[in-house]
């Protein structure tokens, strides 16, 4: 479903992206993992074409992804993005921040936007805050509506950032769940994210890369329990070591 074939990115003189090739499958889930400044957000954002890159190809579904091309539109309301800071309209109603994409992108019929959006809110467990506004919710909640606006678009993917490192401990486990939830029926998922449990319990594959290349990649299990690279090796410690 999304292909990356030897993709290079550089800001100025800094090359953060150094030939990257990965692959995801309709259904898979793959976790990205590695050091800070090694390249992650940037492989996700030039996944949907919010950033461009210089060199390679990434396709999704076959359709090439350039930034500045009309069809950047179609892949944007396929695949979806969750970030780390939520990024909810303060003063619109949770519901309206979870319709606002198929009312006014995709154009979609108000009552027909409205049912699937409180239907998703459901979902999500959030079906009494329809009506709140997001600064009246917390961290874990805020999250929750911004999967529940991802998945309003009815993406083919979702690609999310670091969806729980600015949240509480005690509310990370809410999105995780629903997160797992969606693994569980089905969702492609890119996921980057420090949560090596969520890792290694729901990832198909995991992708570490340092760098701006990827070290190693596999199956979760494997990469997480037995890293092969000493760069693997020496994250992942300091990365239990925090927890
Ligand atoms: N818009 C930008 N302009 C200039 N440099 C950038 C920009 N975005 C990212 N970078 C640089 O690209 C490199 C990779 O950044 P990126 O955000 O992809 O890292 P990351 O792996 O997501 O890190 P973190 O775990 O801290 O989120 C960093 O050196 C960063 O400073
Ligand atoms: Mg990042």
């Amino acid at each position: 479903m999304i292909a990356l074939t030897d993709v290079h990115k550089s800001f100025g003189e800094n090359e953060v992206l150094k030939g990257i090739s990965a692959s995801v499958h309709k259904g898979e889930v793959v976790c990205i993992v590695g050091p800070s400044g090694s390249g992650k957000s940037t492989i996700l954002r030039c996944i949907n074409g919010l950033e461009s890159y210089d060199r390679g190809e990434i396709s999704v579904e076959g359709l090439k992804v350039d930034r500045d091309a009309p069809s950047i539109v179609a892949i944007r309301t396929q695949v979806s993005m969750v970030f780390q800071r939520f990024n909810l309209f303060p003063h619109r109603t949770v519901l309206e921040n979870v319709v606002e994409g198929p009312l006014y992108v995709k154009k979609e019929p108000r009552a027909v936007a409205l049912e699937r959006g409180r239907a998703l809110l459901a979902e999500v467990g959030l079906a009494e805050k329809a009506d709140a506004h997001p600064p009246q919710l917390s961290g874990g909640q805020q999250q929750r509506v911004a999967i529940a606006r991802a998945l309003a678009m009815q993406p083919k993917a979702i690609l999310f950032d670091e969806p729980t490192s600015a949240l509480d401990p005690e509310l990370v486990g809410d999105v995780l769940g629903v997160m797992r939830k969606l693994a569980d029926d089905g969702m492609t998922m890119v996921v980057v994210t420090h949560e090596m449990g969520f890792a290694r319990d729901v990832a198909d594959r995991v992708l570490f890369i340092d760098d701006g290349v990827i070290v190693e990649q596999g199956q979760a299990k494997a990469v997480l329990n037995q890293p092969q690279h000493p760069r693997t090796q020496d994250f992942l410690r300091r990365v239990l070591h925090l927890l």
